[in-house]
């Protein structure tokens, strides 16, 4: 039934918008007596997205965007699909009651192996129709549509940790926020600027908008868990969206001896007015594609003056910048879930990336929505390619197999977590020399990480 999306490549001429609705859920939301509508965002006047863009912002608490920032957002809406569901017996029988929008782009998922995956946003249910199935059907529908038209994997960002596991999605990527008492932490990490070997120069927005295209086009795909933004992200990121213009932000830019740009830290700062050299800096993003530029921009940083805090977001769960520093004492870092994951071909997704050591395991995948469970074989050759076949049989956990669901295999896909982690909680079945060899063939080149929300 599927046909899966081989080659990335294919991702330019992917037309998302034109994904069609699922019928199993169309005929679960009428049987509601709800709509279930795609808008378009292309459509002239806008009105119909505008109505779309206000349920969202009423299911993130959001206010109402004025007409300059709906027409900013119809336009980068654009090439996405927008999926409404509509009560034609209420009172605003126009204004969808629930939301979601969605797209494909490039997931890395190793070191240089991206594969294609379809991004899940603007999730909502007005809160006069929750509890009623309505996220269940929407949901179902954009992995059922994901998976008919070619995708092996769907991914979002969550509001809450308890949403989405149960149609089968996993954390796979974690991310860590943190709070820096710059005084006391101690600088005792490299200075690439002093020894000569890189400079750091303030630069404008626009200069900041091209450095994060240029440099997260190239960082993204060595990096697993990143997620290939929109161009929304690098106006965003830059302060430059024309209707939130963001006078606040500041960019800085590392250079190399070579006069590359390797690195660029924005962030926002606010005063102290009671004791100015207790003001705080807000790191927005931190992108450094070398050691020298990472180091150089975090100790400007943690070094600037009149500034007593940092904090920055979205950091990976092990930044050198922790052994960057004389007092660990100074951190304060808290962990949390950021990017989850969710596999619709598992021979697609196990073949995308790479691995550590050879081998060969069966996975008995279980998929509580009947979309890509089954029994399957993975055998991982010298050079750390994984071939997938189906088998016909179910297996017994043990000796080289194990049995899973969906949701943890998604959150072991990019080596994220152990499976020896998950055995111990309880959450897969096999036996430890099983665990210890899987986890040796699955382990990430570095953390998985996702340098940003969608
Ligand atoms: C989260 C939200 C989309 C759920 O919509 P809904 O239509 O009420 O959900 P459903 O009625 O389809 O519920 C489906 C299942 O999810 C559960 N569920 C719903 N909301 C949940 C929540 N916030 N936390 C945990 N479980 C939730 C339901 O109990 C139900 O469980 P079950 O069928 O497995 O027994 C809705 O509450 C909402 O819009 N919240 C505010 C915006 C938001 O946070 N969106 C998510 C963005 S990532």
């Amino acid at each position: 039934m599927s046909t899966p999306i081989v080659s990335t490549s294919d991702l330019a001429t992917f037309d998302s918008a034109a994904v069609p609705l699922d019928e199993t859920s169309r005929a679960a939301l009428a049987e509601r007596g709800l709509g279930y509508v795609t808008v378009d965002p292309s459509e002239e006047g806008g009105e119909s997205f505008a109505r779309w863009s206000e349920a969202v912002n009423r299911g993130f608490l959001g206010e109402r965007s004025t007409p300059e920032q709906i027409e900013s957002w119809r336009t980068r809406a654009v090439g996405s699909r927008v999926v409404g569901v509509t009560d034609p017996a209420g009172a605003l029988p126009e204004q969808p009651v629930a939301t979601v929008q969605s797209w494909a782009a490039e997931l890395t998922v190793d070191d240089g192996r991206t594969i294609p995956s379809w991004g899940i946003s603007a999730v909502t249910v007005s809160s006069t129709h929750r509890r009623r199935g309505i996220a269940r059907a929407l949901l179902g529908g954009e992995l059922r549509a994901a998976r008919d038209a070619g995708l092996p994997i769907a991914g979002l960002t969550v509001s809450e940790a308890t949403i989405y596991g149960r149609y089968g999605f996993g954390p796979a990527a974690g991310a860590t926020r943190w709070r820096i008492d710059a005084r006391r932490a101690g600088w005792v990490g490299p200075q690439p600027v002093r020894d000569g070997r890189g400079r750091l120069d303030p630069v404008e927005r626009e200069a900041v908008q091209s450095d994060l295209r240029e440099l997260f086009g190239r960082i993204r795909v060595t990096r697993p868990g990143e997620f290939e933004p929109e161009e929304a992200f690098f106006v965003g990121f830059s302060g430059l969206n024309p209707a939130k213009p963001d006078l606040k932000l500041r960019g800085v830019r590392y250079t190399d001896a070579a006069g590359v740009t390797r690195g660029v830290i924005t962030y926002r700062m606010s005063e102290n007015m009671e004791d100015y050299r207790s003001s705080t800096m807000d790191v927005d993003l931190l992108l450094a594609e070398t050691t020298d530029a990472y180091a150089a921009l975090w100790h400007y940083a943690l070094t600037h003056d009149l500034v007593g805090t940092v904090n920055a977001g979205e950091l990976s769960t092990d930044e050198p910048l922790r052994w960057m520093v004389e007092d660990q004492r100074a951190l304060r870092v808290t962990e949390s879930d950021h990017h989850w994951l969710r596999i619709l071909d598992v021979p697609h997704a196990l073949a995308a990336r790479g691995y550590r050591t050879s081998g060969a395991f069966v996975l008995d995948v279980v998929d509580p929505l009947g979309i890509a469970g089954g029994t399957f074989r993975l055998e991982i050759d010298d050079d750390g390619n994984g071939v997938v076949t189906p088998v016909d049989a179910t297996a017994t956990p043990g000796e080289g197999v194990v049995r899973l669901g969906i949701s943890e295999l998604s959150s072991l896909y990019l080596g994220g977590v152990s499976s020896r982690t998950l055995l111990a909680a309880g959450r897969i079945e096999t036996d430890d020399a099983t665990a210890a060899r899987f986890d040796a063939a699955f382990a990430a080149v570095r953390p998985p990480l996702l340098s940003y929300w969608y």
